[in-house]
């Protein structure tokens, strides 16, 4: 039988792992992963590790879920693919119909429109497309996008251009567009004043350059890749007005906060904000396939077009081969049904809670600076004893059945939201250990 040392040296031969320094993967042996059932992988030999980071923040349901299995078998059995080009399907109308109709409400315009895209970072750039050429047809040109510090969008070169994550982002600054950064509202290192500063910053941006600015883009809420650096909701509200005054248009990424994971369907929700463009991907189809979305308020689709006198086509030029994919429709429809039939936002809000009880000794942890939630969305940092503290951490909860990532010194938790007690319990037992282990 071939078993992991096996298959991890045929990885080695043959692979290039994304985020990975495959100088050090040889001594960092992965789980080769083999099966998954609800919250647990299954790696080929046979062991079980639980997925405390719903792979990459992606699983809604716990994986292989009957009914969305069920719903992606069905469609297989219809229809693969067909393009969205020129034609559509009865997947991706629906599921545009129920993310309008769970889009959002509140301060700002009802989103009514949606724009298919692939992964969480595609659905970033067609919106940061969107927004630059819809200041072109609504008025001039606007080149700017103001972005927050420690942001991370996505790793295409739009997305990465607002982002504010210098170890990922520094080496492609020469490529990037023209961007302003301002203070992030969740930037522990400016204490209390934080989400003062940051507003004042953005206030002072807009005043100076808000003609020249088409768009601001935030992570609403929380900021999930700078170590889950939570915020006030005031600063989103102050946002809000800010792009509304200078005719910029706000945009919500919610590819890791959208559908449940902060305890509301929405991270804007905890502010009452409705953005222009809010893009969302990850748990969207409950984890299965690459989908992601763009939500568009009424009056930028409206931008787009055309009519008498014009002097361009004011067509967004912009696609990917498989966008609107019906099997990822299929799958993302499923879960919206099981996550409504099931009130897993309801379950995730209280599965947040809990875990933030539970995970109180481990805040009171000597070593431990701090423990940030949002719902589901958890960072547990630690004091640095090595370059790999976090990732020690998490070696040390692997070896205990439990399944986690950092992000430099901070330990990720974001569990499957319909994660059951005992596995709760065993999530949060395995990295208490892990933490006395390494942090003695
Ligand atoms: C807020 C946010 N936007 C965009 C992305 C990029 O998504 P993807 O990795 O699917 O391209 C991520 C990924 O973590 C994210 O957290």
């Amino acid at each position: 039988m071939t078993n992991s040392a096996d298959w991890t040296a045929r990885d080695d031969a043959a692979v290039w792992h994304p985020f990975t320094q495959h100088a050090n993967w040889v001594d960092d042996r992965p789980t080769v992963v083999e099966r998954a059932e609800g919250p647990w992988l299954i790696d080929v030999d046979g062991r079980r590790y639980l997925d405390g980071v719903s792979s990459l923040w992606t699983t809604t349901l716990g994986h292989c879920h009957p009914d969305v299995n069920a719903a992606v078998t069905e469609q297989l059995a219809k229809l693969d693919h067909s393009t969205f080009l020129g034609t559509t399907h009865t997947p991706g109308i629906e599921l545009a119909e129920r993310l309008i109709a769970l889009a959002p409400r509140g301060d700002g315009p009802d989103l009514t429109k949606v724009f298919y895209a692939g992964d969480g970072s595609s659905a970033v750039e067609a919106a940061l497309k969107i927004a630059y050429q819809y200041s072109a047809q609504t008025g001039h040109p606007r080149p700017k996008f103001v972005r927050l510090e420690y942001a991370y969008h996505g790793d295409t070169l739009g997305a990465v251009s607002v982002g504010g994550h210098s170890l990922f982002h520094e080496t492609y600054k020469p490529l990037l567009l023209e961007t302003i950064g301002i203070a992030s509202p969740g930037d522990r290192a400016l204490g209390p004043e934080r989400n003062a500063r940051a507003i004042a910053e953005l206030q002072s941006v807009m005043r100076s350059e808000g003609d020249q600015v088409c768009a601001i883009i935030v992570e609403p809420m929380i900021q999930g890749a700078a170590g889950m650096f939570d915020y006030d909701a005031a600063f989103l509200r102050a946002a809000r007005e800010l792009a509304h005054t200078s005719g910029a248009l706000l945009i919500f990424d919610e590819v890791a906060t959208g559908f449940g994971r902060t305890g509301k369907m929405w991270a804007a929700e905890h502010a009452g904000v409705v953005p222009d463009l809010l893009t969302c991907g990850k748990g969207i189809t409950a984890g299965y396939l690459p989908l992601s979305a763009v939500l568009a308020a009424e009056h930028v689709y409206e931008a787009f077009l055309a009519r008498p006198g014009d002097t361009g086509p004011r067509t967004f030029f912009h696609g990917h081969t498989y966008t609107g994919n019906p099997l990822c429709c299929a799958a993302a429809l499923a879960n919206l049904r099981v996550m409504e039939e099931l009130d897993v936002v309801g379950q995730a809000a209280r599965l947040g809670e809990r875990l933030g009880k539970l995970l109180e000794p481990i805040a009171a942890h000597e070593h431990v600076k701090e423990v940030r939630r949002l719902g589901t969305m958890i960072g547990v940092e630690v004091e640095p004893r090595t370059a790999r503290t976090g990732f020690d951490v998490c070696q040390a909860a692997r070896e205990r059945g439990v399944w986690l990532r950092p992000l430099g010194d901070t330990v990720i938790v974001m569990p499957p939201l319909t994660l059951g007690e005992t596995e709760t319990d065993l999530l949060v037992d395995a990295l208490a250990e892990a933490v006395d282990e390494v942090l003695v």
